[in-house]
């Protein structure tokens, strides 16, 4: 494919985009599976919307959209499809099916047996963030199972999920779609030693795995009727649709992974057929390339003014960064322009008291995605009100700003003198302009959620489809583990070796030394 900036829709794009107002545009929403999606405070101009449609066709989108949503070959290095969509069909491939209905017999018994109290999920980024927030979304108020997680290393956080649980009332549920992750084996053997410690000689029966790899999970000694299947054409980070959701069904119901199933698809059926300017995802991926390779923001803010959605920014930090963390095309070249921003952000209003300053009038700014629902499901109406209130504000100030003269109208009017009052309105003034999108959720369900986290995934394969690169392998992250399991060994072995940057080396001889 050639290189994006050969384009000369790119050039034209990116004049375009610098034309386009922020501030003062035409309300422009979008529906989409439910969602509303505001996009009023993104650059926008019909010159800037027919440009994008044009680098869309230059970049082929309609083929790589039909080959993403088909099955097709789309990770292209590692010669594999990125299937999600398939998982949440409401009709899927008859061995979908036949899964889905193993797993939800697998639940239904242990309901109906009044088994496992509690549950122990042990797995790391996409075998665990897409759980966590199901968890927190949906059983917010707690749930008659209590839930712990373990996906790091370090042992602190498995000794904290299995403080106070009696192992003969635990399941142990193994997500691992390789079944190779060493964090996650090395927390299921230490799992594993707790259940035997407690005198549970049926390991298998208190185990239950997730995978694309049951020969290795069987290996391990868990009880085939308990290893469900993860595709191998679905990406580690998309797997929430997949078995893996057996905690959330255990834990919360089988009809949450079944909601969210269905909104996934209807935001997936939009994808795939409303037009590119009433398109959510393609509109949002758009603006998105506007602000990262056209206006230079270095990062994307994401706000939920939800507390239910707590996780939501580390589980898209996943979709998006190992997402498009990337510099290089398909074909090998470096891509010219600034890709994949950081993401970053936690829930509103906390936020506002955490960076949100830095956000209103520090030197870089960021682009914000405001998450809000409209109707709560607590009966504080007080409460609500304010949370849209302060949703509201927030965006405003960032969008429309407060001039000099406005702020030296303020301070002249709270009776301060002349020169008082033009030092402290410098001090007052909001550039505004900054860029922002607000995405509203009729409430917080599993259909709404489904079609927020699907909103996104296709809004990141886009932008990977303008950058020409592959949304779906992380090479970056796989060099890390490599390096790890090498280290690991010479830890183990008590001899470092020279093989190493200094400080590297010197660390591993410190380390060795104090052992
Ligand atoms: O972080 C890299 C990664 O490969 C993710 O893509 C994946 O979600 C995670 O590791 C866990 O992998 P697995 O499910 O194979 O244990």
């Amino acid at each position: 494919m050639k290189p994006l900036e050969q384009h000369p829709s790119w050039l034209k794009f990116c004049e375009a985009a610098e034309a386009a107002p922020i501030n003062n545009n035409p309300l422009r929403v979008i529906e989409a599976a439910g969602l509303s999606v505001d996009l009023t405070g993104q650059a926008y101009s019909e010159a800037l919307q027919s440009a994008g449609e044009r680098l869309l066709a230059d970049r082929q989108f309609t083929y790589w959209r039909e080959a993403l949503l088909s099955g097709a070959v789309v990770n292209v290095t590692e010669n594999r499809a990125a299937w999600h969509s398939m998982l949440r069909k409401p009709a899927p491939l008859p061995e979908v099916t036949a899964e889905r209905s193993r797993l939800n017999e697998f639940i239904r018994q242990a309901d109906s047996e009044r088994r496992w109290r509690n549950i122990i999920h042990i797995g790391i980024g996409g075998s665990d963030w897409g759980v966590r927030l199901t968890q927190a979304a949906f059983g917010y108020a707690g749930t008659w199972r209590r839930v712990r997680f373990a996906s790091n290393i370090d042992g602190h956080s498995l000794a904290g999920a299995m403080a106070g649980l009696d192992p003969k009332e635990t399941l142990i549920v193994i997500a691992s779609k390789s079944f190779t992750t060493a964090e996650t084996l090395q927390n299921a053997e230490q799992a594993r030693q707790w259940l035997l410690a407690a005198g549970i000689n049926d390991i298998g029966q208190h185990v239950a795995a997730i995978t694309s790899r049951p020969d290795l999970a069987q290996q391990w000694g868990v009880a085939p009727s308990h290893i469900f299947t993860m595709w191998d054409w679905v990406g580690g980070r998309f797997s929430l649709w997949s078995s893996v959701s057996l905690t959330t069904g255990l834990a919360v119901s089988v009809d949450v992974v079944a909601g969210m199933q269905a909104g996934a698809a209807a935001m997936d059926a939009h994808f795939a057929s409303a037009p590119l300017a009433k398109n959510a995802p393609v509109a949002m991926a758009l603006a998105g390339i506007v602000n990262r390779s056209v206006l230079n923001y270095g990062s994307l803010n994401i706000a939920p003014y939800d507390a239910r959605l707590g996780n939501l920014v580390p589980y898209l930090q996943q979709l998006e960064m190992e997402s498009l963390g990337k510099s290089v095309d398909t074909d090998g070249n470096p891509v010219a322009v600034p890709t994949g921003p950081v993401v970053w952000g936690m829930p509103g209003t906390d936020g506002q008291h955490t960076f949100f300053q830095w956000l209103h009038q520090g030197s870089d700014g960021a682009p914000v995605d405001f998450i809000v629902c409209q109707t709560a499901d607590h009966t504080w109406a007080d409460h609500h009100r304010l949370l849209l209130a302060n949703c509201l504000a927030q965006r405003e100030a960032l969008m429309t700003g407060k001039s000099y003269e406005e702020a030296l109208d303020e301070c002249r009017r709270s009776g301060l003198e002349a020169d008082q009052a033009q030092w402290l309105a410098k001090h007052r003034v909001h550039p505004g302009g900054r860029p922002t999108s607000l995405i509203v959720l009729p409430r917080l369900s599993p259909y709404t959620l489904g079609a927020l986290l699907a909103l996104y995934e296709h809004k990141v394969f886009v932008q990977g489809v303008i950058w020409g690169i592959n949304p779906f392998d992380q090479w970056g992250v796989e060099y890390g583990k490599v390096l790890a399991d090498g280290i690991n060994q010479e830890l183990r072995d008590g001899k470092p070796t020279k093989n190493h940057d200094a400080s590297t080396a010197y660390w591993l001889e410190q380390f060795v030394k104090g052992s």
